[in-house]
């Protein structure tokens, strides 16, 4: 199976040039000029279009069991969803609860995935409980199932939370074995304690969702987290930076050369926490996620500068979608909201848009933090993540100049609404190419590739990326113990 793209301009995180690209058997085998198509080759024009990797969102929830009910969006329409925006792989969360085995729950989830995806997928593990069985499951995750980034929560009490002193031994044993720790960050005790007393005044709708947990929750338990993860040396990655609080502890933490990551995900860079307050309980609902959008309008753009210069690294979308009905369930009651947002098939389009768009990033930045940078933490770089030889052939042809206006009525996701309804999305996907096949093609919406078509990518301990600094600080940062003569002065006497 071979495809030509020709004449495109390709745009990877370093440099952009013209160039063609043919790809066979799933593979990039040659970029270069003026390439001949083999025989029987489908030949794609690329004139005047960008030719990017194919988007990689580092954070979904498809179908996820959650809050007595499951994720609209399962394996299916969700990477379905997800290629027609132009991503080609998901990382999705393996979640159990208290008391469950991780490979237990790996193999649940795999067997969910691997007959309905549509692209590439890879699995982030949740560990919601402490306990000599999860640690040595963790190195077995980490060493025969191809995982190498775990999920810890500080929310969720009594469902997924852990305390500081179990997320503490989580991440000596994460940094043990060459893995990353990932972490839900807000104060879990603070969010309990005040959700119950907004619903004690009267505030029972989607505002006091954000009410009871501020900025200030969320940015107190990031700090937090940095601290317990340098403490033993380990590699931590903030999952869904909501706030400019937030993102302003990551950026500081890693000016204090901590080997901390951020993610901001579509929904923190796309839209805000006004929508809390709309007068429609459904459209307030449907944005209700942990940690939740924040009312502060600058919080977007913000986050958007942080991920154009450095601060910020990958970007997710924390897609997990419950429908209106379902969200229901917290309609006299926003603590029985089922919480997530979508995202999956809008990321690119809303980073193109309020990033390169408006002048804020470059295409080089934005294929960084839309790709590149995810293949690099989570270490399936250079398989994934650039358009090289040898790399896997997940590439899209992305027209800049063409728009769209988003709208639950056009999209293709299942759930039945969208946070970003009305937005108009500078910047199209046009032709999306999975493992070597054209799988998407805009004009018309035909998908050419069936359930079943995407893989698992299996990834190693210890990325480079993440861990040449890990290394370092581990030979540098020894104690210094100080030699002096034994102490032979007097000494008190405590009380018996
Ligand atoms: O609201 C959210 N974020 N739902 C999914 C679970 C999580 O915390 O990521
Ligand atoms: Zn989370
Ligand atoms: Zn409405
Ligand atoms: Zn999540």
């Amino acid at each position: 199976m071979a495809v030509l793209v020709k004449n495109g301009k390709i745009v990877n995180h370093d440099r952009s040039f013209k160039a063609d690209v043919l790809c066979v058997d799933g593979k990039i085998v040659e970029v270069g000029e003026n390439i001949q198509a083999p025989e029987n080759c489908q030949v794609i024009d690329a004139t005047d279009r960008l030719v990017i990797p194919g988007g990689i969102d580092t954070h979904t929830h498809m179908q996820l069991p959650f809050m007595g009910t499951y994720a609209v969006d399962d394996f299916h329409t969700g990477t379905r969803a997800a290629l027609s925006g132009g991503t080609t792989m998901i990382c999705d969360f393996v979640l159990g609860g208290k008391g469950t085995s991780l490979i237990d729950n790996f193999k649940q989830w795999k067997s969910w995935a691997d007959p309905k995806v549509m692209c590439d997928f890879t699995f982030h593990m949740g560990i919601t409980w402490w306990s000599e069985q999860i640690r040595e499951e963790m190195s077995k995750i980490a060493s025969e199932y191809g995982v190498n980034s775990f999920k810890t929560f500080m929310a969720y009490k009594d469902v997924f939370m852990l305390e500081d002193d179990e997320m503490l031994e989580c991440y000596r044993h994460a940094a043990g074995i060459g893995a990353l720790a990932m972490v839900h960050a807000e104060n879990g005790h603070i969010i309990d304690r005040e959700s119950k007393r907004m619903v004690a005044e009267g505030v029972t709708g989607p505002e006091g969702h954000e009410m009871c947990r501020p900025e200030h929750v969320e940015a107190e338990a990031t700090q937090r987290a940095c601290v317990i993860a340098d403490t033993v040396n380990c590699p931590i990655y903030v999952v869904h930076v909501m706030s400019k609080s937030a993102g302003k502890v990551v950026s500081e933490m890693r000016r204090d050369g901590k080997v901390v990551f951020g993610e901001p995900i579509a929904a923190s860079l796309g839209t805000d926490g006004t929508n809390y307050w709309h007068k429609c309980w459904r459209h307030a609902a449907a944005h209700v996620m942990g940690p939740p959008l924040r009312p502060d309008p600058s919080t977007p753009k913000i986050l958007m500068k942080q991920l154009a210069c450095g601060e910020l690294e990958c970007t997710g979308t924390d897609n997990c979608t419950f429908n209106g009905n379902q969200k229901a369930l917290g309609k006299d009651d926003f603590r029985k909201i089922p919480n997530g947002v979508n995202g999956v098939e809008d990321r690119m389009g809303v980073i193109w848009t309020k990033g390169v768009h408006s002048g804020i990033m470059d295409e080089n930045r934005f294929v960084a933090v839309t790709s590149t940078n995810a293949a690099k933490v989570f270490n399936m770089y250079p398989q994934k993540g650039i358009i090289q030889v040898g790399s896997d052939a997940d590439l899209v042809v992305w027209n800049p100049d063409r728009s769209r206006n988003i709208s639950k009525d056009t999209h293709h996701q299942a759930v039945d609404w969208n946070i970003f309804e009305g937005m108009e999305i500078h910047g199209i996907a046009e032709k999306v190419i999975s493992r070597g096949v054209l799988a998407y093609e805009h004009d018309g919406d035909f998908f050419h590739v069936e359930q079943g078509h995407g893989k698992f990518v299996p990834r190693q301990p210890y990325s480079e990326y993440v861990y040449s600094r890990i290394r370092q600080r581990e030979k540098f940062y020894k104690p210094q113990k100080v030699e002096r003569e034994p102490y032979t002065g007097p000494v008190i006497k405590l009380p018996q």
